[in-house]
């Protein structure tokens, strides 16, 4: 029979065919991000341009012989840890605690922290989230060190250029060492000032509800009747996070680090914090009680011992940034992009790595055909981020602030809006632009960190730029 014969043959074509894709989307055991030696395969960018001069990574980096202003030591463990409901998970704890210590410092330091990985098997790393250090100190597994192995330190030396709220967390096998506790604040006090500031870190532990500071429910910090307060919120957690002001109005003096120009009050809206974002608010504590600034899940109450503070639904309605404060120039104005790329969020069902799945796509390709974005040393580059699958994406570009133009064609008309953690919703679309001055190779990502692992993930690289470290299977780096 002729018809089954080529019902048998169109089945074998379509096994292989699969067998194929199967094949093609796994990536080879080792691999550059932006490869030294064109014979390791990278990912899309060709690091080296014809005839330009190459620089290594590592050479980024603030001169060894200068004395450090801030030296930390951090040492990582694997441990049981207990949340609020009193279940045990594996976790992690900086110098035996989680989140790790805070750590503070005045804008200009040279910042040193050693890490030191005690006991985790797959090793670690620090990324500084936010801050914009040089191209060596961005503590990516397997793009800008080799992950840290147990009995090893790495030394982290960064200038705090930029006063702000930043945090740390792990950047090697980062979907499981972020959630489990591998992180902490890092505070940038602007210099020749002390605000009276109280962080609210919010971390959600595998199994557990929000904390602040790792405590669910209510955490109480004592204020003056009268007085304000800055409060900075960071969002550690993988979602979106709403803060609101019950009874009282507010206002956002920062976004990710940066402060807003000229923040009006706001009454009755809920602020976003998208994933891995910061806000800092203005809280004024009333002069006969206290007040309250809740999350989802968890408040904060300054105030005096004991006076008592209004609790609240969310307000329905969420202030939008792209019309919050007042216009102002930027170091951008006047510039025409020099490069513009489209960064457009899909999802479809393929394979990742040899695992088949749902998996998200970049520019409609996904894993190893991801290209990498390449720019050059003093490019203005725009980028449109699109959102065409159904849920949000909170997008991180490192080492780099994000001046936000227009949303779904809409330009800003508020103050400069300046982001690295940037939620888009299904649907939207975002025009972004950057300029490229700190060379080195950046992830830029979904700070869903799960997302990451399934594909939402790549790297700005800058031409002339290579790594000597290496991504894949054999490496033992896994930077998501
Ligand atoms: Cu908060 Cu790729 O990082
Ligand atoms: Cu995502």
């Amino acid at each position: 029979m002729i018809a089954r014969r080529v019902v048998a043959v169109l089945f074998v074509l379509a096994v292989a065919w699969v067998a194929w894709l199967w094949w093609d989307s796994r990536m080879p055991g080792l691999y550059s991000a932006a490869p030294a030696d064109p014979s390791v395969a990278g990912h899309g960018a060709h690091a080296g341009a014809d005839g330009a001069e190459t620089r290594e990574l590592a050479s980024f980096v603030p001169d060894p012989q200068t004395r450090a202003d801030a030296r930390v030591e951090l040492t990582a463990r694997a441990t049981t840890l207990t949340n609020e409901a009193g279940a045990s998970f594996s976790g992690f704890t900086l110098n035996g605690v989680s989140p790790g210590p805070e750590i503070r410092v005045r804008q200009g330091d040279l910042v040193e922290v050693a890490l030191t990985n005690a006991d985790i098997e797959d090793g670690t790393t620090l990324h500084w989230h936010g801050v914009d250090v040089p191209g060596a100190m961005d503590g990516v597994a397997g793009v800008t060190q080799d992950a840290v192995m147990p009995g090893e330190t790495f030394t982290y030396r960064f200038i705090a250029q930029d006063a702000g709220t930043y945090w740390y967390h792990a950047h090697q096998v980062s979907h499981a060492q972020v959630v489990g506790g591998l992180l902490g604040a890092l505070i940038v006090e602007p210099a020749g000032e002390s605000p009276d500031d109280a962080v609210m870190l919010l971390h959600t532990y595998p199994g557990g509800s929000r904390t602040i500071g790792g405590r669910s429910g209510e955490t109480r910090r004592d204020a003056a009747p009268g007085t304000s307060v800055r409060v900075r919120a960071i969002n550690t957690d993988d979602g979106t996070a709403f803060l609101w002001v019950p009874g009282t109005t507010t206002r956002v003096l920062a976004v990710d680090g940066t402060d807003l120009n000229e923040p009006g009050e706001i009454v009755d809206r809920r602020i976003r914090v998208a994933a891995g974002g910061r806000v800092d608010l203005e809280v004024a504590v009333p002069k006969d009680g206290a007040v309250r600034v809740q999350t989802q899940g968890a408040s904060l109450v300054l105030g005096p011992d004991g006076a008592t503070a209004p609790e609240s639904p969310a307000p329905a309605e969420e202030l939008d940034l792209l019309g919050y404060g007042t216009p102002a120039p930027t170091v951008l104005d006047g510039h025409a992009p020099d490069k513009s790329f489209d960064y457009v969020i899909g999802q479809r069902p393929g394979f990742l790595d040899g695992r088949p799945g749902y998996w998200w796509t970049v520019n409609g390709r996904m894993g190893r055909h991801v290209p990498a974005f390449a720019v050059r040393e003093g490019d203005v580059v725009a980028v449109t981020i699109r959102n065409r699958s159904t849920e949000v994406h909170p997008m991180h570009l490192h080492g780099h602030h994000l001046l936000v133009l227009a949303r779904d064609g809409v330009a800003s008309a508020g103050g400069p809006w300046w982001t690295d953690s940037l939620d888009v919703e299904p649907g939207q679309s975002y025009d972004v632009v950057f300029l490229a001055d700190n060379p080195g190779v950046w992830m830029d990502h979904c700070h869903n960190l799960p997302h990451a692992v399934e594909g939402l993930m790549t790297h700005v690289v800058y031409e002339g730029v290579t790594t000597p470290y290496l991504l894949g299977r054999a490496s033992g780096n896994e930077p998501e």
